[in-house]
């Protein structure tokens, strides 16, 4: 963290491409993080890593509707952009954009412009949330089409979402370097969230057993024990703890398909829904001959 600094705020595409151009013409390296605000400990080591990774850093603030189905919390979605700001002028950043809906969609988002990343896109939270890849591919693209960033910042998080864009920048062959940062735990090991809010304090105690639950199925899987039965054996003591299990999986990281004999480089993923709300985690993992 460094002192203070308040950052620029810009509500328009112009202004952010006139900040942005003038920084590129001086051969500044930018670096940019995009959010839905509501900011936490989990985006603030994504700035910090920005910060190490560009002379510039921007952060867009921008709750995409595109990105939220039919009965998803759009709406209620906590807008806290004051408190946002202050939590960023403690870090590094040159510039905020916080466009409202129609400055990035002019049009209504039925008759929008949409980029689609096939397959990655259809499976594990694809299947619980029609739509939602295509509208997080879609506002990235546009958003790096403003900013133009040399490097932007994602969570390990939401680890799909990662490979989603990781896709999109490849398949369009932009020219951005895309760095991702490992996922910021409370001290009970509850993956930070904005959806953490939306849970009472009994239910922010139950939350901590999904982290358990897959950190026990690792343990297991490197040591020997069969995935298939380690999944399930998670999944039912995530049922028995009240949680409605959308999907326990084992899968590769580097494409989230069903491990072959011979892969090593693993993941684990989760989704559960406590109540009223659904909570995501997974762990990276490595198998050893
Ligand atoms: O991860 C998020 O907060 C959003 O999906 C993102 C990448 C800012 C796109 O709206």
């Amino acid at each position: 963290m460094s002192s203070t600094k308040n950052p620029q705020v810009s509500r328009t595409i112009a202004e952010v491409r006139q900040q942005t151009s003038q920084w590129r013409r001086a051969g500044e390296r930018i670096a940019f993080v995009p959010t839905m605000g509501n900011l936490h400990a989990g985006h603030l080591a994504l700035v910090e890593a920005a910060s190490k990774a560009g002379d510039r850093v921007v952060v867009s603030i921008f709750v995409n509707p595109m990105q939220f189905g039919e009965g998803e919390d759009l709406d209620n979605y906590p807008r806290t952009f004051d408190e946002d700001l202050t939590k960023l002028s403690s870090y590094n950043v040159d510039l905020v954009f916080s466009p409202m809906v129609e400055e990035i969609y002019p049009s209504t988002i039925e008759h929008t412009t949409a980029v689609d990343v096939p397959k990655l896109s259809e499976i594990l939270e694809g299947k619980y949330r029609s739509g939602f890849f295509r509208g997080v591919a879609t506002v990235v693209n546009k958003l790096f089409n403003i900013v133009q960033p040399d490097v932007a910042v994602f969570g390990e998080k939401d680890f799909q979402q990662l490979l989603v864009i990781r896709q999109m920048v490849l398949d369009l062959a932009m020219p951005i370097e895309i760095i991702s940062v490992p996922t910021w735990r409370e001290p009970d090991g509850l993956a930070l969230s904005s959806r953490n809010g939306y849970l009472n304090s009994g239910e922010r105690q139950q939350a901590t057993a999904i982290h358990r639950c897959l950190q026990r199925a690792v343990q297991a899987i490197v040591a020997g024990g069969n995935p298939t039965f380690e999944v399930g054996h998670a999944t039912q003591q995530l049922d028995e703890q009240g949680f409605l299990v959308d999907y326990i999986v084992v899968r590769r990281q580097q494409d989230l398909a069903v491990p072959e004999e011979g892969d090593q480089s693993l993941i684990i993923l989760a989704a559960a829904r406590l109540n009223d709300v659904r909570l995501i985690d997974n762990i990276m993992f490595t198998l050893h001959d």
